[in-house]
């Protein structure tokens, strides 16, 4: 405990949740047991991230290339996130936290579309903590609807195309007002971006741990921050 007291706690983390399937092949069970036990493994983060005083928590559900995997296992990560509705809505009430799904969902099914729209609805003022879902999300498709959004509004009128800054440009990617992650963890190992923030972790620190999904917690959580407090961020200065 005297050790959360002294930590500096990064205002914004984001998470490339890997090795749910390493987790379940080791173990001898079907691949899907492993996201079953990551979903598991993101119900008490939410609650533990948020006591911790993270005020924005970013994590990758499913990325637009995640489409390749087999029929079976993209119907089971849907099952599973209809299975985990209403956990989310409860554990966000409770908790105080305010959902917002980053990502294109139109390509999801109905159902889906109408959970994510009302998850969203029912929890838009809570204030303790922001928790991000990026689901059907990939950082180039997200900076091509933006893109596309910024071409509209020229076409419109709405704004003139000598106008754009960056911030301004970060007002059309889905996570306008989301500070950019003060520190990315990736769980499993490796070292990859997968497409995941391009623009918003242009000075995030990021912290690789080999625990797979289903085996991280508050614990492991705390010792990426302890890491992150060892780092010093400069942001290109000196
Ligand atoms: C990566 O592990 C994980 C995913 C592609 C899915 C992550 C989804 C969850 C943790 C469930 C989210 C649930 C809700 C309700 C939002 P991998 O399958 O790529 O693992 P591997 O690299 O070991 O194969």
């Amino acid at each position: 405990m005297e050790k959360n007291v002294e930590m500096n706690i990064p205002q914004s983390v984001a998470i490339i949740m890997d090795g749910n399937g390493r987790w379940a092949t080791k173990r001898g069970l079907p691949r899907t047991m492993g996201h079953k036990e990551g979903a598991k493994t993101l119900e008490k983060l939410i609650g533990d991230a948020g006591r911790l005083g993270i005020k924005y928590l970013t994590v990758y559900a499913f990325s637009t290339e995640n489409w390749k995997r087999s029929e079976d296992e993209v119907s089971a990560l849907m099952q599973l996130f209809r299975f985990y509705r209403a956990n989310l809505l409860k554990l966000a009430v409770a908790n105080g936290v305010k959902l917002r799904f980053i990502g294109d969902r139109t390509r999801f099914p109905e159902d889906i579309i109408k959970s994510v729209n009302e998850l969203e609805a029912a929890t838009k003022d809570n204030s303790n903590m922001e928790f991000i879902v990026a689901a059907n999300y990939g950082s180039r498709d997200e900076i091509r609807r933006a893109a596309m959004k910024y071409a509209e509004d020229i076409k419109s009128g709405k704004v003139c195309n000598e106008d754009l800054t960056e911030d301004g440009f970060a007002d059309y990617l889905d996570t306008k007002g989301v500070p950019d992650p003060d520190l990315l963890i990736r769980t499993s190992g490796e070292l990859r971006l997968s497409n995941y923030l391009l623009w918003q972790i242009a000075y995030s620190e990021i912290v690789v741990t080999d625990v797979l999904w289903p085996d991280f917690n508050i614990d492991e959580l705390k010792k990426c921050i302890e890491i992150y407090n060892g780092r010093s961020r400069r942001f290109g200065g000196v």
